[in-house]
């Protein structure tokens, strides 16, 4: 277990902005950043950081939190993960508290995965690096391969020796459990018996964005034609090929600095483009490109350059990856190699300059590379050229942007000698037909959603969520201001007449809200709020002064979620720079003691009225002595309903 000390020498350290900065481009807006979101798809950035309070806000999806709950919901990564990832990035020793047996046990599955992936990787390179058969078979591979030491050990480059279970020994010697071994897919367990699933292979370790090992590619080396090239680890917990892309943890600061992403399909061509020195590489590992990779790439770069290749074989099947990339708004460029090269080779037998020339020259927008597809297949034939031009205008149509559509069709008139407005038709009737089925689809899950019968339940849990909320952001925001609160105080005269009176009393609005709440036992019935109020009441207690930015850090992620949401709406703005478009104006803040009294005011007396409601269905289950005692308690709480909206009315004028 991690010792507090260290817990709390990393909240003190770490800072959102730098952490979050890792994963998204950040630009500076007011006194925030806002990027694009890494949790949708999207093109214009509605994701916020705030340095001063240490939270983000993410209004694409409603995520939010602080820095511990960005990186459990972007790494997936647990809370005590989440930490010693910010004690790695800044230095801090973990300071460890011994665990139980127990404790041990109950570890969390996940870390445990990513504990045996870290060591095979250590055990792969060191293998690779000292033992005799890794020296002699390994490395002599990766040499002939033209890798030099350095990039050996940058990309932590490995050999797994070709026995049945090297590796799975060393590993059990080592203390890791089977089981994880098994569900990372290192091992294989048969009846009884285990072997190395990467067997007398070379070793390609697939890394997060974040640098954790997640799964393993693995080379075969002899020319055996019944064996498959590579084998990957399947899919686990942690490993989803899908997501990953090989390379992108050694290339997301090039690529954000450069502004553009080359993809490419082999784990060999990202090293070697590294080598000769372009770094701004990364490969989808020999399989069809996802949305969920070109949004790993999007968060970093709105450009992406394909690489194929080139055998033009699997060329044809690979053009729906570059609908996807245009469908998240992001431009791409398609890029050849010279027959029998791919990447890899072609970089190898080039220089730097050569190499960048190259890529200068040959990178082409789509309609151009589709084009040029159709002029290699069969210019002649009408029926071929009608079918590609239609092929273009489909991309075409997966472009969000209308201008750069435009422009596109242009293009596309122009290259494939037709008229622009029979383009422009075809791309109406496709946009056209694409809304229809968007329609229908919408329609299909909008007749799944459950309605509830019972409106009364739905408001109830609303009104007062939405008190309960207003109470914390109060707190958050005003908590240790001094205000003069007008207290009102009923009076009955001699002839039992009612009156009020009123006194100004001026305390710190987190006093009157605390006590005003005590008067009544009123308690929050969200149990995030709940738990939150009493830390906001205990912390200010103890420090008199709210630093929002050490309170969030240190926040359950959980609750800082929460508590994102309430702190960021008033920043939502800023995304839309409304304040400089003078549309968006800031609430005063001048009226802060009537917002406190009617807040307040508003949940008792809707407290009050839950009260009146419950006690009059119950009423008829009762006897005739009991009804007689609720009607009263009925009268009372009616009576006190009345003397609260009065008050109200008092707050409110
Ligand atoms: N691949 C795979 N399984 C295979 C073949 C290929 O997972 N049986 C993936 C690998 O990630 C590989 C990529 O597809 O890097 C591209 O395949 P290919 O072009 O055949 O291999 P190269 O990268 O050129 O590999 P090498 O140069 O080592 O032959
Ligand atoms: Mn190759």
């Amino acid at each position: 277990m991690i010792s507090r000390t260290t817990i709390d020498t990393v909240f003190e350290t770490a800072r959102l902005e730098e952490v979050i900065g890792d994963f998204v481009v950040l630009k500076k807006s007011g006194s925030n950043f806002k990027g694009l979101s890494p949790f949708s798809e999207e093109r214009t950035p509605s994701f916020m950081v705030s340095p001063a309070k240490q939270i983000w806000k993410d209004f694409s999806s409603g995520k939010g939190g602080n820095v511990v709950s960005f990186l459990m919901e972007h790494e997936h990564f647990t809370y005590p993960e989440a930490i010693k990832y910010l004690a790695k990035k800044y230095g801090i020793e973990i300071d460890e508290i011994e665990q139980t047996d127990e404790q041990k046990e109950q570890a969390d599955e996940r870390e445990s995965l990513y504990l045996v992936s870290e060591f095979a990787k250590d055990y792969f390179h060191r293998v690779l690096l000292k033992v005799e058969e890794g020296k002699a078979i390994g490395q002599t591979y990766f040499k002939e391969r033209g890798f030099t030491d350095e990039t050996i050990k940058q990309f932590d480059l490995g050999y797994s020796p070709n026995q049945w279970e090297a590796f799975t020994s060393e590993a059990i010697k080592k203390g890791y459990k089977l089981d994880f071994l098994e569900k990372t897919g290192l091992t294989i367990v048969k009846e009884e018996k285990q072997f190395d699933r990467f067997k007398g292979r070379v070793m390609f370790p697939i890394l997060s964005m974040s640098g954790r090992t997640l799964g393993f590619g693995g080379r075969i080396l002899t020319n055996d034609k019944k064996a498959a090239k590579y084998l990957n680890s399947p899919e686990s917990d942690i490993y989803h090929k899908s997501k990953v892309l090989y390379g992108i943890y050694h290339a997301k600061q090039s690529v954000a600095k450069e502004d553009n992403c080359y993809l490419v399909e082999g784990y060999t061509d990202v090293i070697q483009f590294h080598q000769t020195g372009i770094k701004n590489v990364v490969s989808s590992s020999g399989t069809a490109l996802t949305s969920d990779q070109i949004r790993l790439i999007n968060r970093l770069t709105k450009n992406i350059t394909v690489l194929f290749d080139g055998d033009a074989a699997g060329l044809r099947a690979s053009l729906r990856g570059i609908d996807l990339i245009l469908e998240q708004g992001m431009n791409v460029k398609i890029c050849t190699f010279p027959e029998g090269e791919d990447p890899d080779s072609f970089a190898k037998s080039n220089s730097l300059e050569q190499l960048t020339l190259y890529l200068e020259e040959q990178s082409q927008d789509f309609i151009s590379f589709k084009a040029s597809l159709l002029a290699e297949e069969a210019n002649n034939d009408p029926i071929k050229k009608a079918e590609t031009i239609r092929d273009m205008v489909e991309s075409i149509a997966k472009i969000p942007d209308v201008i750069k559509r435009e422009v596109y069709i242009k293009e596309c008139s122009r290259i494939m000698d037709i008229s622009e407005e029979v383009l422009f038709d075809t791309l109406a009737q496709i946009l056209q037909k694409e809304k229809r089925d968007h329609k229908k689809t919408q329609k299909g899950t909008e007749g799944l959603k459950v309605v509830p019968s019972e409106k009364q339940t739905i408001k109830k849990v609303d009104v007062q969520f939405e008190l309960e909320q207003k109470i914390i952001e109060i707190l958050l925001l005003y908590g240790t201001e001094e205000e003069d609160f007008e207290e009102v105080h009923l009076e009955t005269n001699e002839e039992g007449a009612i009156s009020f009176k009123s006194e100004i009393i001026n305390s710190k609005v987190f006093e009157k809200i605390y006590l005003d709440l005590q008067e009544d036992e009123i308690e929050f019935t969200n149990n995030d709020f709940k738990e939150l109020y009493f830390e906001i009441i205990n912390y200010f207690n103890q420090n008199q002064e709210i630093k929002i930015d050490s309170f969030m850090s240190q926040l359950h992620p959980e609750k800082a979620e929460a508590i994102s949401s309430i702190l960021m709406d008033d920043e939502k703005h800023q995304l839309h720079n409304w304040e400089s478009k003078e549309i968006y104006v800031k609430p005063k803040k001048n009226s802060l003691p009537q917002l406190v009294s009617e807040t307040i005011l508003t949940l008792r007396k809707y407290l009050i009225q839950q009260k009146i409601e419950d006690l009059s269905i119950d009423i008829n289950d009762l006897d005739d002595s009991q009804k007689e005692n609720s009607l009263q308690d009925i009268v009372d709480y009616i009576t006190l309903k009345k003397i609260l909206s009065e008050k109200l009315n008092r707050v409110l004028n």
